[in-house]
């Protein structure tokens, strides 16, 4: 019984810090925006948007956005301007110093 609470505290620790970045963008994450592990953030994404952000289908292919459309969609998703069934979930969780790691990686020009 006491081994079943340790294994669900522990899962719940997991949970909370595999979170990208404090939700509500709180400027006070501490991130090195000059150290941004950018490969690692679009890991991220292309669970979904697939390989270099190709689709294999059920999402929409990210690979044809320049990096403008990228952040300006990305910031729309985290303002809640726009709104999706997961992106606006997704948005939130990274710095706009983040989003553009991303957008510089996927997008590229
Ligand atoms: C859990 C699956 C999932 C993950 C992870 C995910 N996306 Fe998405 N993405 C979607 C879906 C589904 C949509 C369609 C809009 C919606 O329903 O939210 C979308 C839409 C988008 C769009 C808009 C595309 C367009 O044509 O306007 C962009 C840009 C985007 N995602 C970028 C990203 C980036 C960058 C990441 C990684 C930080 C990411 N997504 C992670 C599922 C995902």
């Amino acid at each position: 019984m006491k081994k079943n609470l340790i294994t669900v505290a522990a899962l719940g620790m997991a949970v909370l810090f595999t979170t990208p970045a404090q939700a509500g963008g709180g400027s006070s994450a501490a991130v090195d925006t000059g150290n941004l592990n950018s490969a690692l953030l679009v890991s991220n994404c292309v669970v979904c948007h697939g390989q270099g952000g190709e689709s294999q289908g059920y999402t929409p292919s990210i690979d044809g956005l320049n990096k403008n459309q990228m952040i300006s969609a990305l910031m729309d998703f985290k303002s809640g301007n726009r709104k999706g069934t997961i992106m606006q979930r997704i948005a939130p969780g990274y710095t706009d110093a983040q989003i553009e790691a991303i957008a510089n990686e996927l997008a590229g020009n």
